[in-house]
Parts: structure tokens; sequence; C-alpha cells
């Protein structure tokens, strides 16, 4: 399905116990081959926000347009489809299967709903400059490199949007840049729609847009 904004959150909050929500009528549009960067200290909101946009968690009130779907009203089993074709998801902490080779880690990301005419894992190796590497073992390369193996994996099932929560958290200054301008290129080029959470400033530079969370609302920065 092709739609303008593949993210569209009208009125969400959130509230895990009764008292203050951790979002509060909050609105995000994200468009097609857009990338924005929301900052935010820590216990903001950041992660629930990205977890309600992957289809994670279904315990907000308001309405989640997603890939042209309303969340809402998804079975269980249409969430999981929405997840496995739609969204491509980044975490700090790579979540890579170091039992599995660089290349099977990337084929990961297409195994649960596999797609036809999607990009191969050899060429998303070598998108993310990763060519030829795909018998490695995650577990001996540097933290860019498996950054940039999470962003193949990501990426491998050609998904209509990229969650990247806290990306460059653990990586230096200057491979925490390079990986994210090489995520933002990517997005861009496929036409994917992007959300970046962090609480570190450099991450939004190599966004179109930044936007703060604070408050259980997003605002321009
Ligand atoms: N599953 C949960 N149950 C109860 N409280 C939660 C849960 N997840 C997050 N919270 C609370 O919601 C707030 C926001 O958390 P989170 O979205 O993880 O923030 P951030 O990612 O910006 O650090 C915090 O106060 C956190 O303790
Ligand atoms: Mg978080």
């Amino acid at each position: 399905m092709t739609t303008e904004f593949p993210i569209d959150l009208r009125g969400v909050s959130r509230s895990y116990r009764d008292d203050q929500p951790v979002l509060s009528d909050l609105d995000l549009q994200v468009a097609t081959g857009e990338v924005v960067a929301v900052l935010g200290r820590s216990g903001t909101g950041k992660s629930t926000l990205l977890r309600i946009i992957a289809g994670l968690d279904r315990g907000y009130v308001g309405r989640a347009l997603l890939g042209g779907r309303s969340v809402q009203d998804l079975s269980d089993d249409q969430l999981s489809a929405y997840r496995a074709q739609s969204v491509g998801i980044i975490f700090q902490s790579f979540h890579l299967l170091d039992h599995l080779s660089a290349a099977e880690n990337v084929d990961l990301g297409a195994r649960f709903a596999p797609k036809t005419g999607v990009e191969s894992t050899a060429d998303l190796l070598a998108a993310v400059g990763l060519e030829g590497r795909g018998h490695e073992q995650p577990a001996l390369m540097s933290g860019g490199e498996r950054q940039r193996l999470a962003i193949a994996r990501a990426l491998r099932n050609q998904p209509e949007i990229i969650l990247a929560d806290e990306p460059t958290g653990n990586l230096d200054e200057e491979t925490g840049r390079l990986v994210i301008n090489l995520l933002g290129e990517l997005g861009r080029g496929r036409g994917v729609a992007s959300v970046w959470v962090t609480h570190e400033e450099r991450l939004a530079d190599a966004a179109d847009r930044v936007l703060i969370l604070e408050n259980g609302k997003l605002e321009q920065r």
C-alpha cells in the first residue's frame, strides 16, 4: 500500500498508570522519504512513541494510521503482518544474533513476511559499506559495522517505515555521525518514512525535521 504519510498519529495519549500520561494528545505526520528526529530527555516517552508506531503497543487512546492502516482495527495477526512487512527497527544495542553470520542476520529482515522484488542481502551489504563481508561473524565487527549491519537488516524487506531508538548510543561521535548520515541517505533514497529518537543533539543534524518531546507533546525545534 502506498500513502503520502506512512506515519499519521492523531491525538494519541498513553498512560501506564492512572497519573500523568506519558504521551498526551500527540500528533505526528511523517511523509514518504522524510526523516524526523525526536529529541527528548530520558523518560520523556521516546521509546513509548516508537513502540506505538512499530505496532508493539496498542494501549493508547487516539488514532494511529500506519502505512494507511488503522492499527486499532487490526487483529493481532494483521498487526504482526504489519510489523513484518512495513516496519524496520534499529536499536542502540544492535540486537544482532551472534551465532549467525552477517548475511544471515540481514536475511532475518525478510524472514517473517517475505516480499518479492526487494533488495538482495548482497546488495544491502554493499549499500551499507560491508560488501563481501556476509560470511563474517557480527561479534567480531566494530560497533559502527554492527549498526550498519542492523540498518541493512531493517531495510531488507523494503519497509515503509524505519524506526531508530537511540541508534548512536553505543557509538563514538564520529562513527555515530557516519551511521546516522547513512541511515538518512538510505531511507530518503528508498522513500521510507523515518523516525529517530534520541537524547543526543547530534542526531538532529542529519534529519529533515527536528521535534522535541516534552510534557507528552511534540514541538518544532
Ligand atoms: N511498560 C511500562 N510500564 C510502566 N511504565 C512505563 C513502561 N514503559 C515506560 N514506562 C514509563 O514511561 C515513561 C517514559 O518511558 P520511555 O518511553 O521509555 O522514555 P524514553 O524512551 O524517552 O526514555 C517513564 O517514566 C517510564 O518509566
Ligand atoms: Mg528510550
